[in-house]
């Protein structure tokens, strides 16, 4: 087994296990992983939340080596029956509660799935590890985001691995709770994990309940437009097939017990990114129930404790590992609302009793 395998077409040589891989941007990772490297094994985990869509894998199913299996990461006797039976060599941790609102509404699951979630992995893998050949190549790769560091200031620099954390949702909290699990096996026990640190991703599959597809799916729908607080708060956004890469650059050369940091360098102020969006929509979209879709946008209360600022340095991942971005936020913006037009029986589905429920406790 071998970390430097490139789409070469020879027989399978890594097995991966993929937690979170019917959500957004592991969905992501396992359609980008099952093109590029068609021989390798990918198993995916997932508990198919209300963020995990079954669907959005559908089109693997035929694919000999992708196997689903719909289960907890919190369920240890499974986890240790599906490394060992699957022989894997490499776990993709996304696998997460991962919206900041709901974190607020009810921090409870936050702290289930991603600190005690993270554990259960971390525990199930030590012990596979300690069980395998010393020669064995094994990875533990978590997935993590930029909101472990905190908020910055206008003029403050950018984020980098040597940051220090603080986290200011129950969320980010319970992130920053994971990381720092996964450095202590590391550290402790010499396990052989890395993580990223990546900001606000964008792109097909994305759940209504974030920013882009929300505005999306509202604009189309004549909906109005919640704009919290004053709408200048800035994220740096990332085109999610970039971020795929980015862990695909890190599992073959990223160094154990390192961590890199992802980002587009792609700073944009809420408001501006909303008004892109309606631009866009206004260019792309033959039937808007509100044209131009910029009449929709409302002022809403500000989220508690929302971050001003998130801005990702990445230069230790583009000068150690050569990872670049590359689609700009202007072709990621567009091919990100042509999708939604295109994939109404991929969203309208999702707009459930739960959600309405949901949107009526954040937004009412
Ligand atoms: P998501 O909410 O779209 O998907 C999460 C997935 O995890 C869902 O499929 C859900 O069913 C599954 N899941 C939740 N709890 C589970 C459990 N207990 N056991 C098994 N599966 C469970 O999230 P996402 O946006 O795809 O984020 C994936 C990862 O990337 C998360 O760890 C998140 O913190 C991180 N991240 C996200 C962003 C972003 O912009 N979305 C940015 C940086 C990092
Ligand atoms: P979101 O997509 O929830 O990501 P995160 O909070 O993890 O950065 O939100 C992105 C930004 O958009 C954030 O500053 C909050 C803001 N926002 C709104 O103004 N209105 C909304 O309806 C949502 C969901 C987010």
């Amino acid at each position: 087994m071998t970390f430097s395998a490139q789409n070469s077409g020879v027989n399978s040589e890594r097995r991966l296990l993929v937690t979170g891989g019917a959500g957004f941007i592991g969905a992501n990772f396992v359609h980008y992983w099952c093109a590029q490297y068609p021989h390798d094994r990918v198993l995916v985990l997932d508990a198919l939340t209300y963020a995990g869509n079954r669907q959005t894998l559908a089109s693997l199913d035929a694919h000999p080596q992708f196997r689903f299996v719909q289960g907890d990461i919190c369920d240890r006797p499974l986890i240790d029956a599906l490394l060992q039976e699957e022989a894997i060599d490499t776990m993709v941790h996304f696998a997460a509660e991962s919206h900041v609102d709901r974190s607020i509404l009810g921090p409870g699951a936050f702290v289930q799935t991603n600190v005690v979630g993270t554990f259960t992995l971390l525990e199930a893998f030590r012990q596979h590890w300690l069980s395998r050949d010393r020669s064995a190549d094994l990875r533990f790769h978590h997935v993590s985001t930029d909101e472990v560091y905190g908020s910055l200031e206008p003029a403050d620099p950018a984020f980098s691995e040597t940051t220090p954390y603080a986290p200011n949702s129950p969320y980010s909290a319970s992130k920053a709770g994971s990381d720092h699990l996964v450095r202590a096996y590391h550290h402790t026990y010499g396990m052989p994990t890395t993580i990223t640190n990546c900001s606000n991703n964008y792109g097909p599959y994305h759940f209504p309940e974030k920013l882009i597809p929300l505005m999306c799916i509202n604009i189309l729908m004549g909906k109005p437009l919640p704009v919290y607080g004053d709408g200048q708060n800035v994220r740096d956004w990332l085109y999610v097939q970039d971020h795929c890469s980015a862990i695909d650059a890190v599992l073959k050369s990223g160094k154990v017990g390192e961590t890199y940091n992802v980002g587009g360098n792609n700073e944009v102020k809420n408001l501006d990114l909303v008004h892109l969006l309606c631009e866009l929509m206004n260019e792309l979209a033959p039937d808007l129930p509100v044209r131009p879709a910029q009449e929709l946008i409302t002022f809403v209360k500000d989220r508690p404790g929302h971050d001003r600022r998130y801005a990702i340095n990445s230069t230790k991942l583009q000068t150690e590992l050569g990872w670049t971005p590359s689609v700009t936020v202007e072709e990621g913006l567009r091919q990100t609302v042509s999708w939604f037009l295109s994939n109404e029986a991929w969203w309208k589905p999702l707009l459930s009793a739960e959600y309405q429920a949901y949107y009526q406790k954040v937004y009412a």
